[in-house]
């Protein structure tokens, strides 16, 4: 199946630490911006389903700690921090003249 491209949000819209859901077809995309970079994780955790654009970013550790029961997830891999063998769907995402874009 072939990605489709989606409008995320201007670029200074997202604030350093900060996220974004988006709708990208069936599923729901967090899109979190950590040291100028753009990052796009499924939003809903793995574990029992919380909002992960409503979770802690740490931005030095690259991670969004998940609001329910604190899973920390890598937002460069998807991984679980405490057990690597579950991972998250992670996205590309890209800047294009100052607006955001996934592929999903
Ligand atoms: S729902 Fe995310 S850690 Fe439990």
């Amino acid at each position: 199946m072939s990605k489709k491209e989606y409008f995320v949000a201007k670029e200074n819209d997202i604030l350093e630490g900060g996220s974004v859901a988006v709708q990208a077809g069936s599923r729901i995309i967090a899109v979190f911006r950590v040291q100028g970079k753009f990052y796009a994780i499924l939003n809903r955790c793995l574990h029992k389903g919380g909002s992960l654009c409503d979770g802690t970013v740490e931005t030095d550790r690259k991670i969004v700690r998940c609001p329910w029961h604190l899973w920390d997830w890598s937002l460069e891999t998807g991984h679980l921090e405490a057990y690597p063998r579950k991972r998250m769907l992670v996205f590309d995402v890209r800047v294009v003249d100052g607006e955001v874009f996934l592929k999903a």
